[in-house]
């Protein structure tokens, strides 16, 4: 049975419904999320996912968000005596999990917490009582009676450093909180729309999850060795049942293909101090955009070995500072700066620090081991915008191209010579993406852009995965398609081609209007056309994207379009 309260006027609502024997899903729906982790759009607001498990004793795993306390507490005391709460397992410390841990706990004075090592020392931050607490790790197992033996998994990354996963050998029900999650906010408590489903799926796991793909493999050969897994009872969005097998095969393939990239960047830094999770999430983005693989690391956390290991077999490193890593987590520095070469090249950024701190001396330190810079360090002081975060990305593009750069050339030359010389001579206009959104906004030169229906009017765009402005062309985003005029493009051109550095304004010193989407139109294009992404199609290592035609003018009516002649088809 579902049941549902709440107050639909702010769209926040709560579902239970029994998933499994003695298996509640409490599931808080936030309908109108549109941002998470600042950097992270969300088209289709999130939910949180907590469960309650009775056996002969009760088991609460993981809460929910704050913004939920009084619905969550309620709906809680409607389902059970809090009182007899005898664990709460917590899968790991970020607030969208744990954020009414410390109200459950006053009300529920026997529990439990149970955690993992590095979960309970963020907890005892975070609870200002006392409580009782018990570390878990792989191969722990509570038994709680009623045939509901619980086991552990640990699963550092995912995507803190502090996550572990609970099975229940009894109902065959994995709970794995942000892993196989997705920020999709619906009514249906399971997968059984997957069309509906699977680009929020996928764009999550991008986001958060393909950064720590080898921690995703390791945790994914432990979960294969515990029994059956009938539901995947992730931490957001639908649960996993219908289409189990096919998702979770896809978050395998995936995470294969992001650990076999022939380059990695190690991105080290203290998770969930100020900012600095959302920085690294915005670079690593950057990073990922331009083909590069990403793996993640927490300075105050993972072991000194871990850290060498990664920072010894990367290509790039990106390093985060903060007023608290400077002290913490010195070792680990240390620890990375003993194996980091000069082959390398490094990335900084800062949260929060003066005008001489930690960063500009390790700065100097990197720069006497002849590592070279990538980007200017990049120093925090105020609240970060979603500029700020652009800017990140940026960087972290940067430094992903800088790195492919050779891997690519030594592709394009690998083809076949006519083959690639028969697919140059398809014929292509050429043309600019503006897009706007919030106060971010972005451009990139287009030339495979072919109309592909007359009702409604569409076109498909083909984007490659490395192009920076593809987080401002998700589906139901608006943007606008300048095209270029054959006798007047090529100052258009060159400006849109020019490397900027990160944060510099795209549109500065060209001419520009705003459309009725609030994209910018460019004045001296041929044409524009309003449209909006309505599907997406995966092609490798483009995305092809179907838009349909809001509105558009041209600006000479006896103008012709501006076409590209290329040689080879290998590349652009
Ligand atoms: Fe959904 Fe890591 O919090």
């Amino acid at each position: 049975m579902v049941t549902i309260a709440g107050n639909i006027e702010h769209r926040l609502t709560i579902q239970t419904v029994e998933i499994a024997p003695n298996t509640t899903a409490i599931r808080c729906l936030d309908w109108d999320r549109d941002r998470f982790d600042i950097e992270f759009g969300l088209q289709n607001g999130t939910t949180y996912n907590s469960y309650l498990i009775r056996g002969e004793q009760t088991v609460l795993i993981d809460t929910s968000h704050q913004k939920f306390r009084q619905l969550y507490l309620d709906t809680l005391k409607g389902l059970i005596n809090l009182k007899s709460i005898d664990y709460i397992i917590v899968s790991h410390t970020e607030p969208d999990h744990s954020g009414l841990v410390e109200d459950v706990l006053r009300l529920a004075p026997r529990a439990t917490v149970l955690a993992s090592k590095v979960a309970l020392q963020f907890l005892e931050g975070l609870v200002h009582e006392p409580f009782s607490k018990r570390i878990v790790k792989s191969g722990d197992r509570i038994n709680i009676g009623k045939g509901h033996e619980i086991e552990f998994v640990s699963a550092p990354n995912l995507h803190w450093p502090d996550t572990i996963f609970s099975y229940d050998k009894k109902t065959e029900v994995i709970y794995t909180c942000d892993a196989f999650g997705m920020h999709f906010c619906d009514d249906r408590t399971f997968d059984e729309n997957l069309e509906a489903i699977e680009t929020d799926f996928r764009f999550y796991y991008d986001c958060l999850m393909g950064p720590n793909a080898r921690s995703l493999l390791n945790a994914m050969k432990k979960m294969n060795e515990l029994g059956n897994i009938k539901i995947i009872a992730n931490g957001h969005g639908p649960l996993l049942y219908h289409h189990l097998e096919v998702l979770k095969d896809c978050y395998h393939n995936w995470s294969q293909k992001q650990a076999k990239s022939e380059t990695t960047v190690g991105l080290f830094y203290v998770f969930g101090y100020g900012f600095s999770d959302h920085l690294a999430h915005a670079i690593g983005d950057g990073l990922q955009k331009a083909g590069v693989g990403v793996e993640v690391l927490d300075l105050n956390t993972a072991d000194i070995q871990e850290i060498q290991e990664l920072a010894g077999r990367a290509t790039g490193l990106i390093v985060g500072m903060s007023p608290t890593s400077a002290s913490t987590a010195q070792a680990a520095i240390s620890s990375l700066l003993a194996v980091a070469k000069n082959k390398q090249v490094v990335g900084l950024f800062e949260c929060y620090g003066g005008d001489d701190e930690p960063i500009d001396t390790l700065r100097r330190k990197f720069i006497d081991l002849g590592i070279k810079e990538a980007f200017t360090a990049i120093r925090i002081k105020e609240t970060p915008t979603a500029n700020t975060y652009k800017l990140c990305e940026d960087a972290g593009h940067d430094l992903g191209q800088l790195l492919i750069r050779e891997r690519n050339i030594k592709q394009i030359k690998s083809l076949d010579v006519n083959m690639e010389k028969a697919l140059g001579r398809l014929s292509n206009g050429l043309y600019i993406v503006t897009a706007k959104k919030g106060e971010t906004n972005g451009a990139m030169i287009a030339s495979w852009v072919v109309q592909a229906s007359l009702q409604p009017l569409g076109f498909t765009i083909a984007i490659a995965k490395d192009r920076g402005i593809d987080s401002l062309l998700q589906l139901g985003d608006r943007f606008v398609l300048n095209v270029l005029e054959e006798s007047n493009y090529q100052d258009l051109k060159k400006h849109f081609l020019k490397r900027l550095l990160p944060g510099t304004d795209r549109f500065t010193g060209v001419r520009t209007q705003i459309a009725k989407n609030g994209s910018p139109i460019l004045t001296d294009a041929l044409a524009y056309i309003e449209c909006e992404v309505v599907k997406t199609m995966e092609c490798s290592d483009h995305w092809i994207l179907y838009c349909v035609v809001e509105d558009g003018k041209v600006s000479n009516p006896d103008g012709l379009t501006a076409v590209r002649h290329r040689k080879v088809g290998n590349y652009y």
